[in-house]
């Protein structure tokens, strides 16, 4: 998002501070709470949105340079994304020809001497466009094998925009802009390829994933659950909504953001004064704020259990220990006020969910990147629209 759209974007968000409300959505929604637990359901999920739909990795800032490697198995298929010594990426099936092990010992990291993946179970050695290059004792111990046909498994990987996206399935191909929808442009000024990645936290939740994503995509919750931190900086149950394709970008306002009224437009400040949940469908929130970004990617693990890696991307490298301290203590803090409290409380309504009481999950028209959320999957899977007027949904 270039500077004349942020100051659209700050006087809409003021706008809604003046009228005291928030963008709408059409209806409300009504979703059959077996959607959360359903194992049928959830075997859908990980093939069509996992296993057979575009991923988003990360952004180009997490492996810059060649050699950097990033690599994750959480969609059913072991993932490794390179950048090449010409600089464009190359991702494959993290599965060594030999006996299966994946490559790399970490989640991220570089490439021995820049250029070789060595694996750690009997030493086989790829190189950047996954070609076996080596193999120890191979002239006696695999004199028969045909070494062109043994290398990695190669995916199709899409950089744009400074989004990194892979196929999981090596068989499917994917247009990525059709899975960008549109939204490059409103992140574009963001400077994905720019910023330095400090890392990333993993944690492991006793819910269903889709209870995990409901939680990023509306702001109504901040005045009830959040009243002592995130209520605090930012406006509840108030933002801006922007359909892109499958996904959406949201815009918040902070308290502040009425000081606006006194200052020039040309001096405005926009990430001072508003910050941006980015949905990428299925399972990514890019949250811009203040300086930096972070991203949250949601994976199924069965039916009530999910993983959350959130990811924190800073403007620079921090100049000295002291400034990176500071950057890992308030890491902490956004991750901590995730796990303690909405955690804590979707722990509650996936044990709610689960009680066999039939009846309809609903979701407002005040929450509608929620509802986003749900409609696409419905589309893409070719459920029936969750219409809100299903018996016993509530609505009239
Ligand atoms: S499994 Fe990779 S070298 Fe044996
Ligand atoms: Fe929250």
């Amino acid at each position: 998002m270039q500077r004349q759209q942020q100051i659209e974007e700050l006087k809409t968000l003021m706008d809604l501070v003046a009228r005291n409300t928030t963008a709408l959505a059409d209806s409300v929604m009504a979703i059959d709470v077996s959607e959360y637990y359903d194992p049928e359901q959830f075997e859908r999920e990980k093939i069509e949105l996992f296993r057979n739909y575009p991923q988003f990795v990360g952004p180009s800032c997490m492996i810059p340079a060649p050699g950097d490697y990033f690599a994750f198995d959480d969609t059913g298929i072991p993932i490794l994304v390179v950048r090449h010594s010409d600089g464009a990426l190359r991702a494959f099936v993290n599965i060594c020809s030999h006996r299966g092990a994946p490559l790399n010992e970490c989640a991220s990291g570089k490439a021995k001497k820049g250029r070789l993946f060595s694996c750690p179970y009997h030493g086989w050695t790829y190189d950047l466009d996954g070609a076996l290059v080596g193999v120890p004792f191979g002239r006696e111990g695999f004199d028969s094998i045909d070494r062109a046909t043994l290398g990695l498994k190669p995916l199709q990987v899409e950089e744009r925009d400074g989004m990194i996206f892979v196929m999981p399935n090596p068989d499917r191909r994917f247009d990525v802009d059709e899975i960008l929808g549109g939204i490059g442009e409103r992140l574009s000024g963001f400077g994905f390829q720019d910023h330095y990645y400090l890392g990333a936290k993993q944690v492991v939740t006793n819910f269903n994933w889709k209870l995990n994503m409901d939680t990023f995509h509306e702001y109504y919750h901040f005045e009830f659950l959040h009243p002592e931190t995130i209520a605090k900086m930012a406006y509840s149950n108030l933002g801006t909504y922007h359909q892109y394709g499958r996904n959406h970008s949201m815009g918040s306002a902070v308290l502040e953001i009425n000081e606006l009224k006194t200052i020039p437009e040309a001096e405005w400040q926009p990430r001072k004064y508003s910050s941006y949940v980015n949905f990428i469908f299925p399972n990514t929130v890019i949250f811009v704020v203040e300086d930096h970004f972070q991203t949250w990617r949601v994976y199924p693990i069965s039916p009530d259990r999910s993983v959350v890696y959130h990811s924190m991307f800073l403007p620079h490298e921090p100049a000295n220990e002291a400034e990176r301290g500071e950057y890992e203590q308030y890491f902490q803090m956004i991750n901590d006020v995730a796990v303690a409290e909405d955690y804590t409380l979707v722990d509650k309504i996936h044990r709610g969910l689960n009680a066999g009481i039939e009846r309809k999950v609903l979701v407002g028209r005040n929450e509608p990147g929620v509802q986003n959320m749900h409609r696409q999957l419905h589309a893409l899977l070719g459920q029936p629209a969750a219409a809100g007027r299903g018996a016993g949904s509530g609505l009239t």
